[in-house]
């Protein structure tokens, strides 16, 4: 986990939120009337009044929500981005960059499109006639997930397929949310898996960069405790919760599957927890689970020697319950998924609660000693000359 709950109070959101306050909110809504072309279409003036809204909204959507309109704007006017990556020091642009990039080959149309959709949501959010419990406001909660509920089960995927599903602290406050209202909604199951190619790769190590304001130790202590309350979220998950592996999987991504009651995986699926290169120790209850799961002798290798398995030598060693060929993945497995969906809810619940309850102080235990030792560990020279040669690496590729 580590890396990005270290996020709480990034440089990277530092320089940011800096960079929007000092053009004001104002000045940054007004970025959409400069560059507008002369080849706007059917939508222009729809997009030239959402340009304008943007300017009359009162309060500030935050920055994620600023990128994404940056980088809607751009796209929607000047197509999709080519211009060279700014060096990831320079925060600001490569965030802005990051945003604009990740939109791929999104047509201008559609772009003015959602930028006009996500105005009208901004403007209707502070309108005080607004219903605040409106279905629109409902499927725009997340902006990180995207949850569904079909069949009676619920679809909770990480949705940042251009960053290999890498955890950001936002997401892993929406993925605590999506599963608190999972708990109480009427589905039957909830799965979670990844949009793309990659189920995740674990923490967003650009949080590692992060120097906050207070100091590393408060830093520190606010990740743990973001990490505690994620991880009891799965601990205390009523329903049966099932994983859909769908690629890859590195870090926390892959120590929480001890607490799923089903592991799907595709053939691509890797499993990888690389803790001791990053100089982290074990999270997620895993330095619980895995031995159980896998005997002491495998978990050693895998949460101490950064072994890799694939998606077979996890089934073998039981923390994948099923292995599937990539090419009939999603099809055998929603299949699957749609009959147990068909069960009856409280029978699978209570009977998941009896085979988890004796088990669940013990997490929450061994969960607050992983924070504990994890919050010493962000501290250390051996973590941070880790995450400091990742980046080189990367820098010199
Ligand atoms: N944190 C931050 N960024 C990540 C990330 C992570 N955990 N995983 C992937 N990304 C980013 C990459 O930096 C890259 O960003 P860019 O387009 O701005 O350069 C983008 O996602 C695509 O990843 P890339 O590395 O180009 O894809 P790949 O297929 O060559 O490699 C990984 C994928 C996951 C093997 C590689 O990105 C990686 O090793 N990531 C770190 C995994 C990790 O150590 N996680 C923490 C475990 S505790």
């Amino acid at each position: 986990m580590a890396a990005s709950v270290l996020c709480a109070h990034s440089t990277q959101r530092l320089l940011l939120s800096r960079a929007f306050r000092a053009s004001s909110w104002s000045r940054f809504a007004a970025l959409g009337i400069h560059t507008t072309g002369g080849h706007m279409q059917a939508n222009q003036k729809d997009f030239e009044k959402a340009q304008n809204d943007l300017k009359l909204l009162k309060k500030d959507p935050g920055n994620d929500v600023k990128l994404k309109l940056y980088a809607l704007f751009k796209q929607g006017t000047q197509g999709h981005c080519s211009t060279p990556k700014p060096s990831m020091l320079d925060f600001v642009n490569k965030a802005k960059w990051d945003a604009w990039n990740s939109l791929g080959s999104l047509s201008k149309d559609e772009a003015r499109q959602t930028y006009i959709e996500l105005v009208s949501n901004l403007v209707s959010s502070e309108s005080p006639t607004k219903d605040p419990s409106s279905s629109s406001r409902a499927e725009r909660k997340y902006e990180t997930l995207q949850v569904s509920c079909q069949d009676n089960i619920t679809t909770i995927s990480l949705d940042r397929p251009e960053k290999k599903n890498a955890i950001t602290l936002q997401m892993y406050e929406e993925i605590g949310l999506a599963l608190a209202e999972a708990a109480k909604d009427d589905s039957v199951i909830t799965v979670l898996t990844g949009r793309g190619d990659y189920f995740c790769s674990g923490n967003d190590l650009n949080n590692f960069t992060n120097i906050p304001l207070e100091g590393k130790e408060k830093m520190s202590s606010d990740a743990a405790v973001i990490l505690q309350a994620f991880v009891s979220k799965f601990i205390d998950f009523p329903k049966p919760l099932i994983a859909v592996v769908n690629g890859p999987a590195v870090g926390i991504s892959v120590t929480i599957l001890g607490m799923f009651d089903l592991v799907y995986a595709t053939d691509r699926a890797t499993f990888h927890t690389p803790f001791s290169q990053l100089g982290q120790s074990p999270e997620g209850c895993s330095s619980y689970t895995f031995p159980r799961i896998m005997g002491l002798s495998k978990a050693v290798e895998v949460l101490l020697f950064n072994k890799l398995l694939t998606a077979h030598e996890a089934c073998k060693l039981g923390l994948v319950t099923e292995v599937f060929p990539d090419s009939t993945f999603k099809k055998e497995v929603w299949e699957r998924l749609k009959s147990y969906g068909s069960l009856p809810k409280n029978s699978l619940a209570f009977s998941k609660q009896l085979i988890r309850e004796t088990d669940k102080e013990k997490l929450h235990a061994v969960n607050v000693q992983e924070c504990e030792r994890l919050k010493e560990r962000w501290l250390s020279e051996e973590c941070m000359n880790a995450i400091i040669s990742f980046f080189q690496n990367k820098a010199k590729l």
